[in-house]
């Protein structure tokens, strides 16, 4: 790592950096909070690293999802303590299902900025600067609101901030103790046929808890039935903000992005001569790559050359995110080539990207029946090829939207404007992400690798 430099990224093109006005206010903010305390910890990153190493043995499974950006509006306990609920639910039904530890990464406490297919959204023959997450500018559309503003930059520091402090105190605080599986199905969801399966399900962890309080097991003689481990994650996208987040590791003298303790790069900045890629190459964060329907056996290899040369079981995840009718053209040649060189690499579905469509009344939308049919393509592709299917990426939220369509409470096209609240992408609500856990958990129960 001899040539990595905190800043050799700039000497590579960055794709995707907004247009800051004031190049000068910039600098000031990002070195502020180069100042500010890191958000976490080298020590929690090399904790999930070491989780991540035994999802690349077949020893566990990744669960990562939330919003596609969060929002300053949208930035109440109720509605962090919502999503992490229903990620606590669905890794208790996958662990359930798959009797393997389930490793939950939020995308959230920092996932504020967004690369976009456009520099600019026109409506009604107006034309203006897209949206790029509240860290950049504000989804409002008219001229001022779209400016980018980098004071942006340090209120998404403080919401990530505050947000992980919720989290951690929700995760080692009692709330996300097993005795409490029932507490986390909310009341939309406690009457629909996956609300009312999840329950069963909690009645019987309940009762090996019972059976385990019997025998003298209990939470406080047995911590890890009291806590659970939570970690964070985000698009590694304004390489500015990651850098001022980048700190010096002073027992090992190593650099971590202590932005987030998982980061990845998007299926637009992934260029293996890019400056994101030159950027993460020198962190030693747990990273991870979108892989979209176009990537190359060859990209794909330069990239595991650069972000993973000690070939470290546990540093790389490969996000395929291929769509339901282009996953069964485009994976296999994939996984095969990159199975055979020896490359240690999860391979985790996004079953969400590659399946957006724009629905008749305009919103954009994912129906779960293709999330649900890439998700099983890639399981049983990953079992052909003999390789676990290491782990799934969702962009979902606790609450009740209709943003998909589809799923155990039969959303409809008509129906997307009656609770349509993302800022970016269409989510996941509460009920169709059980959905959705209750399918991989199945799914991955037939898997056998050798
Ligand atoms: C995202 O995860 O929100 C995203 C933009 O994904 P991708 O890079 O795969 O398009
Ligand atoms: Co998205």
């Amino acid at each position: 790592m001899s040539d990595w430099q905190i800043h050799s990224w700039k000497q590579f093109p960055a794709l995707q950096q907004p247009d800051w006005p004031d190049s000068q206010a910039l600098t000031e903010t990002c070195n502020t909070l180069s100042r500010y305390p890191p958000l976490v910890f080298a020590g929690e990153v090399r904790a999930l690293k070491a989780h991540l190493a035994k999802v690349a043995k077949g020893e566990a499974f990744l669960l990562q999802g939330g919003d596609c950006a969060e929002s300053f509006n949208d930035f109440t306990a109720n509605s962090i303590r919502d999503k992490l609920k229903v990620l606590l639910q669905m890794a208790v039904i996958l662990t359930h299902g798959i009797s393997k530890p389930v490793i939950k990464v939020g995308r959230i406490a920092g996932q504020f900025a967004k690369p976009r297919s456009s520099p600019f959204e026109t409506q009604n023959g107006v034309s203006l600067p897209s949206f790029r997450g509240e860290s950049v500018n504000d989804p409002a559309f008219t001229e001022e609101a779209r400016q980018p503003d980098p004071s942006r930059l340090e209120r998404a520091y403080f919401q990530s901030a505050s947000t992980l402090n919720l989290l951690r105190a929700f995760t080692h605080g009692g709330f996300a103790h097993l005795s409490r599986v029932h507490t986390w199905n909310q009341d939309f969801v406690a009457n629909s046929p996956q609300g009312q399966r999840y329950a069963h399900m909690a009645d019987e962890i309940t009762k090996s808890l019972d059976f385990m309080q019997a025998i003298g097991l209990n939470a406080m003689n047995s911590p890890v039935l009291n806590e659970v481990e939570y970690f964070t994650s985000h698009e590694a996208l304004l390489l500015e903000y990651e850098t001022a987040l980048t700190r010096q590791d002073s027992l090992t003298g190593d650099y971590y992005d202590c932005s987030a303790h998982m980061i990845w790069i998007g299926e637009r900045t992934r260029q293996p001569d890019g400056a994101h890629v030159e950027f993460l190459r020198g962190v030693k964060n747990p990273l991870g790559v979108k892989i979209g329907p176009k990537a190359s056996v060859d990209e794909l290899i330069r990239l595991c050359d650069k972000l993973n040369p000690l070939n470290e079981p546990g540093r790389l995840t490969f996000i395929g995110r291929f769509g339901h009718d282009q996953i069964a053209r485009a994976f296999p040649a994939l996984l095969r080539a990159i199975r055979s060189e020896g490359r240690e690499i999860i391979w985790s579905c996004d079953p969400m990207h590659g399946n957006t469509y724009t629905a008749p009344t305009g919103l954009k939308t994912r129906a779960l029946d293709h999330i649900l049919k890439e998700l099983q393509q890639f399981i049983a592709i990953m079992q052909s090829e003999n390789v676990w299917p290491g782990g799934v990426h969702f962009e979902l939220t606790g609450d009740n939207v209709t943003e998909c369509v589809g799923g155990s409470h039969d959303i409809r096209e008509e129906q997307l404007t009656e609770r349509y609240e993302t800022t970016c992408d269409p989510r996941l609500n509460a009920a169709q992400s059980l959905d959705v856990a209750f399918l991989v958990a199945e799914a991955l129960r037939g898997v056998q690798i050798r």
